[in-house]
């Protein structure tokens, strides 16, 4: 077939909707799998559990293409590595950055070389880095050693690098902020609640928020609600962490690259920057996935769990007041999707029974386990 025989189609992606807002880039460089337009859910039980007269919405960036919010900012950040003659990039990883940095190097053409924390990603993150060919490098140490090589690495050599210090990561990622004032109906969030882990998410999003603002597509911005785990909460606590610890392995980071930028985005917004344990995690997980259908790797929960923890200190109910004519919108990044870390999902529920292969043993297996099975 002829290329002129081709349907007209638009390859879609951050870049061909929100390029007006990005730094200029030739056209021709431009990679794309699709990413952004992700779903942005209300969350009918997160809701109930908040407050009256609040709404949650989820935004359900782990269905980006590879599975998390990185492919927006990695679009751009490959698609200028490439403009710019780089054949090489590089990145320190809790895992999301690899599979991203992995799929969309592929797609470019270009050699990517990926430095994690040995044994401390989960399996899905890992099996994308690798099948998407790139170069993987586990050290015995953690992502903020991992980070420290890599900076080190891309003074010695031509490498471009594709962790968030790129500001061309930051550019792509803001894109999120444009896409919930977009889905709202041309508003802005009340609040929006957001893990934080190296911190650039947090300043995308704001710096999203704010041009927004500016630019006059909204009248008012959100009060950002950051999310750090417990064991891992350096801007909670006031100093770095060596040995950072939580079952959220993406950001199981102690010391994070943007941490002055995400004290910004509180301050300026008026918001806050604090903790959830492990088991608060988990659990929102656990709601997210049994209540609203919803799956999510551990770290995005970390959004949901901070707001409800917010919610049972009242916080809520004194903003949202019944003077207010609309409910409060809450919006909470789900960063990730679940199928990222199997071995976390499998720890929500129950495993599989397990039964001989006729209609009988099926049956009574789950009579046994007190199925109802009367269709009621
Ligand atoms: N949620 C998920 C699922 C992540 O993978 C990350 C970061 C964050 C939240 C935190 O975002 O770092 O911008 O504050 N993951 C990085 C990685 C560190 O290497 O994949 P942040």
């Amino acid at each position: 077939m002829l290329m002129s025989d081709r349907p007209p189609m638009r390859s879609g992606g951050i870049i061909s909707k929100y390029g007006d807002y990005l730094p200029e880039i030739d056209p021709a460089a431009a990679v794309t799998l699709g990413e952004g337009q992700t779903p942005l859910v209300e969350a009918r039980a997160v809701s109930e559990a908040v407050a009256a007269g609040v709404c949650v919405y989820l935004k359900c960036e782990g269905l980006n293409p590879t599975g998390s919010f990185k492919d927006r900012g990695m679009a751009f950040a490959v698609s200028r590595a490439r403009e710019a003659g780089y054949r090489v990039a590089m990145c320190a990883s809790t895992g999301n950055t690899a599979a991203s940095a992995a799929a969309y190097c592929a797609r470019a053409g270009m050699r990517c070389v990926v430095v994690i924390p040995e044994a401390a990603i989960a399996a899905g993150k890992l099996a994308q880095a690798v099948a998407h060919g790139a170069v993987v490098v586990a050290v015995r140490g953690n992502f903020d050693q991992a980070l420290a090589i890599v900076r080190d690495m891309v003074e010695r050599h031509r490498i471009a690098l594709l962790n968030s210090l790129n500001p061309d990561r930051i550019e792509g990622q803001k894109t999120a902020a444009f896409e919930v004032c977009d889905q709202l109906g041309g508003r802005a969030p009340d609040h929006l609640a957001i893990p934080v882990g190296n911190a650039g998410n947090i300043t995308a999003y704001w710096k999203g928020f704010r041009e927004y603002k500016e630019q006059g597509k909204v009248s008012s911005m959100p009060i950002m609600l950051g999310f750090q785990a417990a064991g891992a909460a350096p801007i909670v606590v006031g100093h770095p962490i060596e040995r950072p610890e939580t079952v959220a392995t993406a950001i199981r980071i102690g010391n994070p690259a943007s941490w002055a930028k995400a004290v910004a985005a509180r301050d300026e917004s008026g918001g806050l920057v604090e903790s959830v344990t492990d088991e608060e995690i988990l659990d929102a997980c656990r709601l997210l996935a049994a209540r609203e259908g919803v799956l999510v790797e551990p770290a995005s929960a970390a959004s949901v769990a901070g707001v409800l923890k917010l919610a049972r200190r009242g916080y809520f109910r004194e903003r949202s007041g019944a003077s207010r004519r609309q409910d409060a919108v809450i919006v909470c990044v789900l960063t990730g999707h679940g199928l990222k870390d199997p071995d976390a999902m499998m720890r929500l529920g129950s495993g599989p029974l397990v039964a001989e292969a006729d209609t009988a043993s099926v049956e009574a297996t789950l009579v046994a386990a007190g199925t109802p099975l009367d269709g009621r």
